[in-house]
């Protein structure tokens, strides 16, 4: 390889973790090993029938073309609906912006306003993509840990001690991926309080697992708790993982028209209008009655429990039941050290992700690619077959740990 012909700036940046376990996965298939895949952040349930045929009906209507670069009017209306109805948030149009999946429009916005190492805060244990999308902006990742005994939320003393005159960012994600923790509207009002004093710095809400809550738990967006800062805040949404869509590859954001207004020159400048086809699917699942939600959390929170008793039942590691999005964040410290049938110490928790998929072929992910070593995240929204094999394999696996 020539290095001459590298950006630098793909020198900050490593492959998403996810994407590397899932070539791990598939490496071990190919070896003919059944494998079950709890890594991927994805539901396993298929994008209800009637959103699929708006998806379709585009196709036969040619709704094909090139659309307005931030999507349809139809969309944004669909959007903003949305918004008010179940954010109590008003939108205008040119506030609101569709992309290829809120992944794109997460990296457009830090494109757009991050640059010579601006800090951006970013609360631990995190979405494995916000560090190096911040990196890719030349920008300087803040990582805040946060810790189990506060339930994974950052708190105001942390934020007041992370914001310096260099931070252009604060980004929140409630629902959480990993630790599925979800932020009270207090505990966002009193970081509100802490950032009024900081009038250049902005608010990423990342709400992507908004509707996927158990117990009963309510919900605020950080907008909607923290109204004297929407003209500073971001929220990002999509229908990825609310609507089984992440093939679809559509998502949404709203905020000051401004930071809008740059997203979409970004956007114009590479890649355009999110495909046509999603846009009328996107259409439909924000319009439509979302009556199928409730069965899928009900199939999701008893798989949560599967997770979670299995986990108890097994020594050396622990978990609390997670309030929302469809992960576990199991403390593995307890199996850290020990000795595997032939002779090897677990170091770490990659040690211990590792050794589950050679031994157990269960493939899950480290907590330290969420910058939280010690623990492991497991995904599950799988089948739940295949859930009862995968915790049936990982305690006899665990059970032959000395
Ligand atoms: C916290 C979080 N934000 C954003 C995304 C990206 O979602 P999308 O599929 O809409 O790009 C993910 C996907 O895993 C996620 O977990």
């Amino acid at each position: 390889m020539n290095n001459r012909l590298i950006a630098r700036r793909m020198l900050r940046v490593k492959p998403s973790p996810t994407a590397v376990i899932s070539d791990q996965v598939r490496e071990l298939e190919q070896q003919g090993k059944n494998v079950i895949n709890l890594g991927e952040g994805e539901l396993d349930f298929a994008t209800p029938d009637a959103i699929s045929y708006a998806g379709i009906e585009a196709i036969v209507n040619h709704q094909t073309k090139y659309t307005a670069v931030a999507g349809t009017a139809e969309l944004k209306e669909a959007i903003a609906q949305k918004f008010a109805q179940d954010n109590q948030l008003c939108y205008h149009k040119d506030e609101i912006i569709a992309g290829s999946g809120a992944k794109q429009l997460i990296f457009n916005a830090l494109m757009a306003t991050v640059e010579d190492e601006d800090e951006v805060i970013i609360p631990a244990p995190y979405w494995v993509s916000y560090p190096d999308m911040v990196r890719l902006a030349d920008g300087e990742p803040v990582i805040v840990p946060c810790s189990e005994q506060s339930g994974w939320k950052l708190t105001s003393e942390q934020l007041q001690s992370a914001l310096t005159d260099k931070t252009r960012w604060l980004i929140l994600n409630s629902p959480n991926n990993p630790t599925g923790a979800i932020y009270s509207a207090s505990e966002l009002k009193a970081l509100a309080e802490v950032l009024r004093d900081y009038p250049n710095v902005l608010v990423m809400s990342d709400d992507i697992y908004e509707p996927l809550r158990y117990r009963g738990i309510g919900y605020q967006s950080f907008a909607q708790a923290a109204p004297e800062l929407a003209d500073r805040t971001l929220t990002v949404n999509g229908v990825s993982k609310s609507h089984a869509m992440t093939g679809w590859r559509l998502g949404y954001a709203a905020g000051p028209a401004w930071l809008i207004s740059l997203m979409q020159i970004l956007q114009s400048q590479s890649t355009s209008n999110p495909s046509t086809i999603s846009q009328a699917a996107a259409v439909c699942a924000l319009t439509q009655n979302e009556q199928f939600l409730d069965g899928w959390r009900d199939k999701l929170a008893k798989r949560q429990d599967k997770v979670l008793q299995t986990i108890a039942s097994i020594d050396g590691l622990s978990a609390d039941a997670p309030d929302g999005a469809f992960y576990v964040f199991a403390n593995c410290q307890g199996l850290i050290g020990k000795k595997t049938a032939d002779g090897k110490i677990l170091n770490d928790d990659v040690d211990v992700a590792a050794w589950i998929l050679s031994q157990a072929h269960v493939a899950l992910l480290q907590g330290s690619a969420f910058g939280m070593p010690g623990y492991l995240r497991i995904a599950y929204a799988v089948d739940d077959a295949l859930l009862e094999s995968a915790c049936e394999r990982l305690s006899n696996a665990c059970q032959q740990l000395a």
